[in-house]
């Protein structure tokens, strides 16, 4: 194992935590501020998050950045996400790199303009080999959309005569989703004080264990999370058995 793959660990931590990063708005409004402004502060946290994760054993992260419903806000706001998109992409692209990071994108990138799609694959090139943790970031992603897109490509290989339909299963539909390759999440966390999913890794997240947060995205640190994950490794998840 190369060096920078080795995790410390908490005994018991969730192998995959999937967040709800909700709350920015009201931070920065909270201070008398743009929208925008607590998407930024956002954003800083996304690294410090990513950075604790081999130290807890946690080697699968995936952020909520941007969801097929979120083109209903202003298009002030839209525009200045997706130029926040490209310039953390820009600017984190080498520490990523260097810290081990995997960076993955799901979504649907259809609705995405050309640059921020360019920046997206060379991320995700860039960043190829890396093993020590694995983020992805879902950016003009709906779990909804990610099922109807997956089923669609499934008709064409039945109709192609690729895929059988009678060999049709949940395996089957698991390969076509956009988080093929990685495991389902075992946490999900929503900040903000919000009891929702919004339409976030329905299918995947079936046996999850659910935590809902007061505190607003960019107030959420390292030791919270920290906290999340002892909470959770003492958890007693079943899986719809019963204990022996
Ligand atoms: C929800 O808060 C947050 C978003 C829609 C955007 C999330 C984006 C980031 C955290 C920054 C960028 C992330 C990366 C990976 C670069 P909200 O605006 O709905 O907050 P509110 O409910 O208080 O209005």
């Amino acid at each position: 194992m190369p060096e920078g793959d080795k995790t410390t660990g908490c005994e018991g931590a969730p192998r995959h935590v999937a967040i709800i990063m909700d709350g920015n708005g009201r931070w920065a409004q909270s201070r008398g501020r743009p929208r925008l402004f607590g998407h930024h502060a956002g954003a800083k946290r996304v690294r410090e998050i990513v950075e604790t994760c081999p130290d807890l054993g946690v080697k699968y992260l995936t952020v909520f950045a941007f969801s097929t419903e979120n083109w209903k806000r202003t298009q002030t706001e839209v525009a200045g996400l997706m130029s926040l998109f490209r310039r953390y992409i820009t600017k984190e692209a080498r520490a990523l790199r260097d810290e081990g990071v995997r960076v993955r994108f799901i979504g649907d990138r259809v609705r995405l303009d050309a640059k921020l799609i360019a920046l997206m694959d060379e991320l995700e090139l860039l960043t190829q080999e890396n093993t020590r943790v694995h983020l992805t970031i879902a950016l003009n992603y709906g779990s909804r959309d990610e099922v109807a897109r997956a089923i669609k490509r499934m008709a064409q290989d039945v109709a192609r005569g690729d895929l059988s339909a009678e060999d049709v299963d949940e395996s089957t539909l698991t390969r076509y989703l956009d988080t093929r390759v990685l495991p389902d999440p075992d946490l999900v966390v929503r900040t903000s004080g919000e009891a929702r999913i919004s339409n976030f890794l329905l299918w995947q997240s079936a046996y999850a264990e659910y935590e809902f947060i007061d505190t607003l995205w960019p107030d959420f640190t390292a030791d919270i999370f920290e906290g999340l994950v002892r909470d959770y490794a003492r958890r007693d998840r079943r899986f719809g058995a019963v204990k022996a």
